[in-house]
C-alpha cells in the first residue's frame, strides 16, 4: 500500500463550497446550450421525470452558501442549480454550465448518502471518464469511503501521486470555483494473476463458481449447465476445484471408461457435452490464464479498508498486462462484486457508502452474455446496495449498458458524444431518452460539450433525479498520468498483502486426488497383468472384452478414488457447497 505524502490535513471536507469570491468564467465556444434551443425530449424510461428539487425561487438551504447567489442567476439556471443545493454532506462535481458561461456559483454536486444507489459514467473516447472517476474516488477517499478501480488503460495509478499545478489546471479550478491543492491519495495496487505489476490477485474456480467460468469459456446455455452438473458433481464427491487443472482432471475422469459409470449417474450430462467442455478448458489454459486461477485466492473484503489516517483506501486492479484478455478481467470484476456480496453484512441505508466500485469498460461485461449471467448482474446491483456498495459503470454509452442494469443506475455523469455515424445517432438519441425531462436540447448538447464536461443527473437526498445539468467538471488533485513504473513496483513491494499473495500454492485437491487414483489403478492393472500372465487357455474375444470390462469395474470400485468418492458420498452430502449469484461459492 502506499500511503501518499497527504497528511490528513490535506483532507477535502465533504459539502465544502466553492470559494464564493470566484468571478463566473466565461467559455468561448465550449459547447453549452443555447436557452432558446429548449425542448421537450420524450420521458425517460429509466428515471421519473422530475422537476427541480425545489420549486423556483424557494429559499436554499441554510448551510448551503451557493444558493443565495445562485438567485442572481437566470431563473432556469437558478432552479437547476437549487436542485443541488443538499443538506448532507456531498462530493463536488463541478460548476454548472448555462448559455455559455462557467456559473462557479452553482456547484453541481452528488450526496455522499446516494452513493450506492449506483452510478453511470459514460462518453466518447477521450471525453474525460477516467479523470471523472479519478476526481470522484479522491474525495470518497477523503471523506474515509474505500474505493475499487479497475485501470483499464494504466492511467489511473496517478491517483497515488500529488497533481502537478499547470495553467490549464488552474484555468479549469478558477471557472468552477475549486481552491485547488496537490494531493495524493492512498492506494493498493493489484495485478490480476500476478501479470503484470500488482499484489497477485486470483480466485479459486470453486469460489469462481459455473456461471462465470462459462461466460469466460465462452461455453452456450447448453454446456452451461452442464458446467454447473460438474461443480455439483465436484462438490458432492469432496473433489475440490482451486484450479483449473482440477476442473480438467474432474471433466477428464467424467469422460473416461472409468468415469462413464459416474458421468451417466449425473442426470443431463451427455459425454459430448462434457467433452466440448473439457476441450475448452484445455484450450483456456493454454492461453495462459490457469495463473488467475488458484490459492491464496483473494479476500474481498482487503477492499473495504480504510488507511491508517481514516482515509478511503484506493484499491487500484492494474490491466493493461491483461488487455488481450477482456473476457477474463471483464467477469473476474463480477466475481470481486458477487463475492464482497456474500462477505458484507446488510447494513440498509448509509449516510456513506462502505465501498465505492467503478467498473470500467462495462460493455465488456454484457457482450455476448447469457440470459443467466445477465439476471445474475441485474440482481447483484439491485441486492448490493443495501450492503452499502456504490457501483459505477463506466462504458461510452447507456446502450452498453441492459436496461434492467441502467434503471438501477441513479447517478449519471454523461460525457459528451460524437455523431459521425449513423449508429452514433442512434445512440445519441438513445442516451438522450435515458435522461429526466430538462430545458436542454441534449443530443445538441451532449454532441457539443467539452472535454472534463458533462451533463450531469443524480439523486437528491429524498430519492428523487435532480434537475439535468450541464456541468465543467473540477480538476481532480491527483497526478492525471501514471505514476513511475519503478513507484508502482515499489508500493506493490512494500505492501504487506504483497507477502500473503505474492507466491501460488497448490494444496492437494481434484486434481491430485484423481491423479493418485489412476496411478493406483495403474498399478493394480500391472500386477494384474503379470499375475494373469502365466499361460491359460486363450478365450474367445468376446469373452477377453467381456473380462477385460470386468477387471475395470473391479479396478474402480476397488481403486483409492472410487472407495473414497463412496466415502464422501456418505460423508460430504449435504455439505454441498452453497452457491448463489452467479453460482458463486457463498461465504
Ligand atoms: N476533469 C478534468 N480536469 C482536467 N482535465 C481533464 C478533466 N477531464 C478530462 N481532462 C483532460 O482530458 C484528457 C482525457 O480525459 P480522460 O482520459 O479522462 O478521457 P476518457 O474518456 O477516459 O478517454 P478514454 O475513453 O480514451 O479512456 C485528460 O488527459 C485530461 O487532460
Ligand atoms: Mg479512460
Amino acid at each position: 500500500m502506499t500511503d501518499s505524502d497527504q497528511t490528513a490535513a490535506g483532507r477535502e471536507p465533504v459539502g465544502a463550497a466553492p470559494s464564493a469570491g470566484t468571478p463566473a468564467g466565461t467559455a468561448p465556444g465550449d459547447g453549452t446550450p443555447d436557452e432558446t434551443g429548449v425542448r421537450d425530449p420524450a420521458p425517460a424510461p429509466a428515471a421519473t421525470p422530475t422537476p427541480p428539487a425545489s420549486a423556483p425561487g424557494s429559499s436554499p438551504t441554510p448551510g448551503t452558501p451557493a444558493t443565495p447567489r445562485a438567485q442572481a442567476l437566470p431563473q432556469v439556471a437558478a432552479d437547476i442549480a437549487a436542485g443541488y443545493a443538499f443538506t448532507g454532506p456531498a462530493l463536488e462535481l463541478g460548476a454548472l454550465l448555462w448559455d455559455g458561461q462557467c456559473l462557479a456559483d452553482a456547484p453541481i454536486r452528488i450526496p455522499l448518502s446516494m452513493l450506492n444507489r449506483h452510478g453511470l459514467v459514460a462518453g466518447a473516447t477521450g471525453t474525460g471518464k477516467t479523470k471523472t472517476l479519478q476526481l470522484i474516488s479522491e474525495q470518497l477517499s477523503a471523506n474515509g469511503v474505500p474505493v475499487f478501480l479497475a485501470d483499464v488503460k494504466g492511467d489511473v495509478s496517478g491517483i497515488s501521486a500529488p497533481g502537478k499545478p499547470g495553467d490549464k489546471v488552474a484555468e479549469r479550478s478558477a471557472q468552477v470555483g475549486q481552491e485547488w491543492e496537490a494531493a495524493g491519495f492512498p492506494c493498493a495496487f493489484y495485478g490480476l494473476g500476478g501479470i503484470g505489476p500488482g499484489i497477485p490477485l486470483r480466485a479459486t474456480v470453486t469460489s469462481f463458481g459455473p456461471v462465470l467460468l462459462s461466460k469466460v469459456l465462452q461455453l452456450n446455455q447448453t454446456q452451461e449447465q452442464s458446467l454447473s452438473l460438474i461443480f455439483h458433481y465436484a462438490d458432492t464427491k469432496g473433489l475440490e476445484l482451486y484450479d483449473l487443472k482440477d476442473l480438467r482432471a474432474v471433466a477428464g475422469f467424467l469422460v473416461s471408461d472409468v468415469g462413464k459409470a459416474e458421468l451417466k449417474g449425473i442426470g443431463g450430462l451427455s459425454p459430448a457435452t462434457a467433452g466440448v467442455i473439457l476441450r475448452a478448458i484445455t484450450a483456456f489454459e493454454q492461453q495462459g490464464a490457469a495463473s488467475f486461477f488458484g490459492e491464496p485466492e483473494f479476500d474481498t473484503s482487503e477492499l473495504v479498508r480504510l488507511a491508517p489516517d481514516g482515509r478511503g483506501l484506493v484499491s487500484v486492479l492494474e490491466l493493461p498486462a491483461v488487455q488481450d484478455k477482456p473476457q477474463l478481467f471483464s467477469t473476474f470484476l463480477m466475481w470481486l462484486l458477487a463475492d464482497l456480496f456474500h462477505r458484507l453484512p446488510e447494513v440498509g441505508d448509509v449516510d456513506r457508502p462502505k465501498l465505492v466500485f467503478f467498473f470500467d469498460e462495462a460493455h465488456l461485461l454484457f457482450n455476448g452474455a447469457s440470459k443467466a449471467f445477465l439476471e445474475s448482474i441485474t440482481q447483484t446491483v439491485r441486492l448490493i446496495r443495501s450492503k452499502g456498495v456504490g457501483i459505477f459503470f463506466v462504458t461510452q454509452t447507456p446502450k452498453d449498458v441492459p436496461g434492467d442494469v441502467l434503471a438501477q443506475l441513479g447517478n449519471r455523469v454523461q460525457h459528451a458524444l460524437r455523431a459521425f455515424t449513423p449508429d452514433d445517432a442512434k445512440a445519441l438519441k438513445a442516451t438522450v431518452r435515458t435522461f429526466p425531462k430538462s430545458p436542454y436540447d441534449l443530443e445538441e448538447l451532449l454532441t457539443g460539450l467539452g472535454t472534463g464536461e458533462a451533463v450531469i443527473t443524480v439523486l437528491s437526498e429524498n430519492g428523487a433525479p435532480t434537475p439535468v445539468a450541464a456541468t465543467r467538471l473540477r480538476a481532480p488533485r491527483s497526478l492525471m498520468a501514471p505514476i513511475d513504473p519503478a513507484a508502482l513496483d515499489q508500493a506493490v513491494n512494500s505492501s504487506p498483502l504483497y507477502a500473503r499473495y505474492a507466491q501460488a500454492v497448490d494444496r492437494e485437491s481434484a486434481f491430485e486426488k484423481l491423479s493418485e487414483a489412476e496411478r493406483k489403478r495403474e498399478e493394480t492393472a500391472v500386477t494384474e497383468a503379470l499375475d494373469t500372465a502365466a499361460p491359460a487357455p486363450s478365450p474367445s474375444p468376446r469373452k477377453r472384452e467381456a473380462s477385460r470390462d470386468a477387471s475395470l469395474a473391479e479396478q474402480v470400485v476397488g481403486s483409492g478414488i472410487f472407495r473414497s468418492l463412496a466415502r464422501s458420498v456418505g460423508t460430504q452430502l449435504g455439505r454441498e457447497i452453497s452457491r448463489s449469484l452467479f453460482g458463486t461459492r457463498r461465504r
